[in-house]
């Protein structure tokens, strides 16, 4: 990059089934994002499908890009470097985004990074807040639940994840289960609101005392209990029971679970780190109020600061991987045009 000229970061995301590309100015931060979701196409069933959710980006990728780059009355010559997410994802998503970043900035002789998602989401809630450091972060979404521990800008280590599902598709599975759906957590979270967020079911809270999240064994736990109850029929899996208040006592009874395994998550990391000055909530369950409610409330009575993103920025987003491209830039760690996806 010529060193007169002012960095001007483009961040591209399509790692699943949204596409979107996003602005960074160093001093002003985010100037434009745009994006388009796919969730009307996979909505009737009831989760993304991989083969369609390329094409769509395929189709979209292209306009997407323009339209941010109009949107911050930019042109091309402005950018100077292109941040692409390459892993992990859906594969013909990623590639669809990896190619076109790739192409875009050969053939305008810009910088290109190659970012992974999840830092993406570990660093988000930065785009709007100064979050101190040592702090740590909390990551739940669709794909992923993890915890960090974060020390600087790409400076973080994993301390749990997720030994088999994430918590957003235990929402969306259940709120499948109960016909209720896609995305499950937004849904979820109204029928627990209805019922006052009752625990009636009291499901299990597995993995207590270890740094790991478990959420296959809830999903099946709540699929038996049903069973039991004489409210689903597992042969034909079909719902035998359609009564609005098995819904809520259900949509419930998982949130409150879920708050209460997130929860005692943060206190046990906490003990191992507590010189931590922080959480950070970000990825697209922390669009959920109550569990955000709760994680702050959590933090507020040990005098912690709690952070989180605009649900914009919480789900997938080109502005968090564009705010990392930025760092990443300042650190000099470029990607060469062999930057290839990983899953
Ligand atoms: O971060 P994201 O857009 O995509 C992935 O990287 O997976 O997260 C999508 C997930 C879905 O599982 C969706 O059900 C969940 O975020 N989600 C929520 C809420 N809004 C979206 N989960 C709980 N409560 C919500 N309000
Ligand atoms: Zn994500």
């Amino acid at each position: 990059m010529n060193s007169e000229k002012k960095r001007i970061i483009l961040g591209i995301e399509t790692s699943c089934d949204e596409t979107s590309a996003a602005l960074f100015v160093p001093g002003k931060g985010i100037i434009a994002q745009t994006l388009f979701s796919q969730i009307e196409t996979h909505k009737p069933f009831g989760g993304v499908l991989p083969e369609v959710a390329s094409r769509g980006q395929l189709e979209r990728i292209k306009g997407i890009v323009e339209e941010c780059i109009r949107a911050a009355s930019l042109s091309i010559d402005d950018i100077t470097t292109v941040a692409v997410t390459h892993k992990p994802g859906l594969p013909g998503s990623l590639l669809v985004g990896v190619c076109f970043a790739k192409a875009f900035a050969w053939a305008s002789g810009k910088e290109l990074i190659g970012i992974d998602h999840l830092e993406g989401h570990a660093f988000s809630a930065f785009i709007e807040h100064s979050i101190p450091f040592p702090h740590l972060c909390i990551t739940a979404s669709g794909g992923h639940t993890s915890m960090y521990y974060i020390q600087g800008f790409g400076n973080y280590q994993t301390i749990a994840s997720t030994i088999d599902d994430a918590a957003g598709e235990a929402f969306d599975k259940i709120s499948k289960v109960l016909g209720l759906g896609y995305p499950g957590g937004p849904i979820i979270e109204k029928y627990a609101r209805d019922n006052n967020f009752a625990d009636v079911f009291s499901y299990p809270r597995p993995c207590k005392d270890t740094m790991t999240f478990s959420f296959s064994g809830l999903k099946t736990a709540i699929l038996y209990d049903l069973v039991k109850r004489g409210a689903y029929d597992l042969a034909t899996r079909t719902l035998l029971d359609h009564s609005e208040q098995l819904k809520r006592d259900v949509a419930s009874s998982l949130l409150v679970c879920i708050g209460d395994i997130f929860e005692h998550k943060v206190k046990l990391a906490y003990s191992q780190y507590p010189e931590a000055q922080a959480l950070s909530f970000v990825g697209g369950v922390a669009c959920n109020k109550y569990l955000k409610e709760r994680l702050k409330t959590w933090c507020d009575r040990r005098k912690l600061k709690f952070f989180t993103p605009s649900p914009r920025y919480c789900t997938d987003n080109a502005s968090m991987i564009a705010f990392v491209g930025n760092y990443k830039a300042e650190q000099g760690l470029f990607s060469s045009f062999d930057l290839d996806i990983l899953r």
